[in-house]
């Protein structure tokens, strides 16, 4: 998604712009641009495709200015180019936006007929020759934006500069976030945290509707009613060394590789280890009285709440029902009165989620959010957190951030249980143990690492992958899909074993890779009824199973990843880092841009 900065500084600012770019392009993007004010006039510099191509134009043709703001493109409307690159300018007012302006064609005709000249294909540009026509009907250019916003449809983060003013900044925010730093006599606006970590810790959060005028001595907030407000000022936990890759050559790999230790560092938010004791948060809900749990996310988070939902019904014995965001928050599903809704978002930023979370606010229910960003938008509007401590992740893909939810989603399936009295202190502390044990169980399976690149180096010339799982880690199968397809654009698609039968199996021919997930377990044998079914028809098998009672299976399989054996309970936990890796050595091996594939953002602040 796309990423904003805003400085007034002291002196020159564009290396400093730039360089709050740098923090952003964990976001995605395809192009960037800067502008700045020197002398009562707007300067910009533009470039399509990643930020050293910006640099490049800034190095050639340096801008000076100490109060400006920059961008990082993801394409919604109009293709990714100089052209449609942000800020986009009149010669009266420059602008940056995140997110989507519903209605911008309709102005985009209107002004065009009063001469105002478009020049690029985007919804962004209608705010800045909007913002100029009222302007150029004398209003002062705090009024112009306001009343420009009272036209804009649609959701927006927007930060912008007059070139009447060298002193001031303004920035709004309606569905994407958008943050104000206080610096030493330098004041600073961005998308979030990690933009302004090079600068301060000191951070303001817009709220839904917000005006901010940022000036060289602070910041001065309007409610979306125009009335002035007070903002926190709070400590931000983001840290820039965080974001460093270290010793690896992808943040996706540094992320795999961190689980262990931020696996156990969201642990220990949640239990004790020496008495394995369960502590949730106050959830602000009587889990008691829970009758039934309402899951809602997008993409691996999804999948997360899948897995949480065989726990929760199998052990704590409560209804779950989960729904992919972009549906549910238009499905007016009836909701149980004072029921339980969760929304696992990492980013705490995702345009669906935090729709649905208003939706199912708006139906009475109690809101409890599971994050990695405490300071998030869906952290904020929630009455309940669960927060899990995987620190930043920049690479696009989820893997430490999605085993850390399933961690949480572990503890929260069996305080749920123990507090409706399912579950006994001997099952909370055989699965609490479980748990715990997670950590070093993953750093061995991470030491087997080269049995998985291995078998990555074959998959150069295949176009189609199939993933195939029961039960809790049926989910693993979807969301081994999803990193594989991601990360490598191979096609690769997850089912329940037991559906190959109903359609899937018609896409077996000789030599499609097929990727079996198969613990010992109750499903074990179906599952492997089904995987000799695929082989039967000439599929390419790898099995990823604990078991070693394949007997002469094995000669028939392409490839064995064997794993450690634990409690059913964690299996999804563990069965997530092979199909992670495979999809990172795969993407490897096709030269993939594996941290920033192509057409995806981290975070997917437009619906
Ligand atoms: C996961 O690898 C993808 N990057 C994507 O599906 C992601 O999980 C989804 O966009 C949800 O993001 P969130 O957890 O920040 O809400």
């Amino acid at each position: 998604m796309c990423g904003i900065i805003g400085i007034i500084g002291k002196n020159d600012i564009s290396d400093r712009l730039l360089n709050g770019l740098k923090n952003l392009e964990y976001r995605g993007y395809d192009s960037a641009g800067i502008a700045t004010i020197h002398d009562k006039e707007i300067h910009r510099r533009r470039a399509e495709g990643k930020l050293i191509n910006l640099s490049h134009e800034v190095s050639k043709h340096p801008i000076k200015g100490s109060l400006g703001i920059g961008h990082t493109r993801w394409a919604t409307h109009g293709v990714p180019n100089e052209t449609n690159a942000h800020p986009h300018a009149t010669n009266m007012v420059a602008a940056v936006h995140n997110g989507i302006i519903e209605n911008f064609q309709t102005i985009k005709e209107e002004l065009g007929l009063l001469g105002y000249k478009f020049q690029s294909d985007t919804d962004s540009e209608a705010i800045v020759h909007l913002i100029s026509y009222y302007l150029d009907k004398g209003l002062s250019p705090k009024e112009a934006f306001s009343n420009s916003l009272n036209r804009l449809e649609g959701a927006y983060a927007i930060a912008l500069i007059f070139s009447s003013n060298c002193e001031k900044i303004y920035g709004a925010r309606s569905g994407s976030p958008l943050a104000v730093g206080w610096g030493d006599n330098e004041m600073f606006l961005g998308s979030d945290a990690a933009a302004l970590s090079n600068e301060t810790t000191n951070i303001s959060y817009l709220e839904e509707g917000d005006l901010v005028e940022l000036s060289r001595d602070g910041a001065n907030f309007w409610n979306k009613l125009g009335e002035e407000v007070k903002r926190d000022i709070v400590e931000s936990k983001f840290n820039p060394i965080q974001i460093g890759k270290g010793n690896f050559p992808h943040y996706m790999l540094k992320e795999i590789y961190e689980q262990p230790t931020v696996i156990g560092d969201t642990l220990n938010t949640f239990f004790n280890p020496a008495d394995s004791e369960i502590k949730l948060p106050s959830l602000g809900v009587n889990l008691a009285k829970i009758s039934k749990v309402t899951i809602v996310a997008c993409g691996s988070s999804y999948y997360a709440g899948l897995v949480a939902k065989f726990w929760i019904e199998r052990y704590a014995r409560v209804s779950v029902e989960v729904d992919i965001s972009s549906e549910f928050r238009y499905r007016e599903t009836p909701l149980p009165k004072d029921g339980l809704t969760l929304f696992i978002s990492q980013s705490g930023e995702t345009a669906d989620t935090l729709a649905a979370l208003r939706y199912a606010k708006s139906q009475s229910q109690h809101i409890v959010s599971l994050v990695n960003v405490r300071e998030s938008t869906i952290a904020r509007e929630s009455d309940g957190l669960l927060l899990i401590n995987a620190g930043p992740e920049i690479g696009v893909a989820s893997t430490k951030a999605f085993t850390c939810q399933l961690v949480a989603l572990a503890v929260f399936t069996i305080s749920l249980g123990v507090s409706k009295k399912i579950i006994d202190k001997n099952e909370s502390k055989k699965l609490s143990k479980a748990i715990s044990e997670v950590s070093s169980k993953i750093a061995d399976i991470l030491q087997d690492d080269l049995q998985i690149k291995s078998i990555s180096d074959n998959f150069s010339d295949v176009s189609n992958v199939l993933y195939i799982a029961r039960g809790s880690e049926y989910p693993i199968a979807l969301e081994g899909a999803l990193k594989l397809k991601e990360v490598s654009y191979i096609h690769s698609e997850g089912f329940a074993a037991g559906e190959l039968k109903h359609g899937p199996i018609a896409l077996i021919e000789k030599g499609v890779p097929v990727i079996v997930i198969a613990p010992e377990g109750p499903l074990y044998e179906k599952t492997i009824s089904n995987m000799q079914e695929v082989i039967a028809r000439g599929a390419k098998v790898i099995i990823i199973t604990d078991s070693d009672k394949l007997g002469d299976l094995d000669k028939k399989v392409w490839k064995i990843v064997s794993m450690p054996k634990v409690d059913n309970f964690v299996n999804p936990i563990l069965y997530s880092i092979p199909v992670q890796l495979i999809a990172y050595h795969v993407a490897v091996s096709r030269g993939a841009d594996v941290d920033q594939p192509r057409n995806l953002a981290k975070s997917v602040t437009v619906e």
